[in-house]
């Protein structure tokens, strides 16, 4: 039976490498089952992923229940949040959207700058994505490297990709583009209009000091 409080989501380290087997099994018989197509992950690559604290571990006691892990592409440019699995017992109470706020917040903290970007066929994922702020996007805005694309030769779909030159496949492209979300982050600042407060913390002094001077005009403080 599954309770809430027992699973603990955190970001991974080495004491965690002895779940890399269990990660990808996880993965191979989900894919299995759904007989949907699936890049392979190898238990050395997870477990470097959770080395290098790049991966989130869903743990109940001693048994790993979630898992999810960041790449990045093109210089630091783009970031792939990948291999999200939950254990078929623990599926349909919220853990993934718990696992995809966590590897997405890390993913932010390590790549302030990155896009973040996924490809997908499963409505969950593309649920999860819309709610932190993802557009569906052509696989021509996602990154071009080469190395990205190669991970998806182990997928039964891969001559769908070729086929169309790398432009379109089953899966759909979703996107989080920092940028589009810097003004948005701007106007619930420090005491909008709406009264929002912003953490001050994610502007520079001179921009504050900028938009009291802003308000000031309107005559909002
Ligand atoms: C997809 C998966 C990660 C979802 O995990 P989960 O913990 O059951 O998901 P959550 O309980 O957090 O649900 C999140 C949302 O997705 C929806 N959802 C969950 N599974 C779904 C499914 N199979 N089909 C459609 N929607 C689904 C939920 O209803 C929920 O939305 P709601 O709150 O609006 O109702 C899990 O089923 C899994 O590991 N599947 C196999 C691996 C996989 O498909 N990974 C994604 C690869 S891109």
């Amino acid at each position: 039976m599954y309770f809430e409080k027992m699973v603990e989501i955190i970001v991974a380290n080495k004491s965690h490498v002895k779940y890399a087997e269990a990660v990808c099994s996880l993965i191979y018989e989900s894919a299995l089952k759904r007989g949907t197509g699936i890049a392979k992950r190898s238990p050395e690559y997870v477990a470097k992923k959770m080395e290098e604290g790049k991966a989130i571990v869903a743990i109940d006691g001693d048994r790993l229940v979630g898992f999810s892990y960041i790449e990045s592409w093109q210089h630091k440019r783009f970031v792939a949040n990948s291999g999200l699995i939950v254990d078929p017992d623990y599926r349909n109470t919220g853990l993934a959207r718990k696992i995809k706020r966590a590897v997405f917040d890390l993913s932010r903290k390590l790549y302030p700058d990155a896009k973040i970007f996924s490809i997908t066929t499963g409505l969950a994922v593309m649920k999860l994505n819309s709610e932190l702020g993802y557009v569906p996007v052509t696989f021509s805005e996602l990154t071009d490297d080469h190395d990205f694309w190669k991970g998806c030769e182990g997928c039964r779909n891969y001559y769908i990709l070729q086929e169309n030159n790398r432009r379109m496949c089953l899966c759909t492209g979703m996107l989080y583009d920092p940028e589009k979300h810097k003004s948005a982050e701007e106007n619930t600042a420090v005491g909008n209009p709406a009264g929002e407060m912003i953490p001050e913390k994610v502007l520079s002094p001179k921009r504050i000091a900028r938009l009291r001077k802003n308000l000031r005009k309107i005559h909002l403080v």
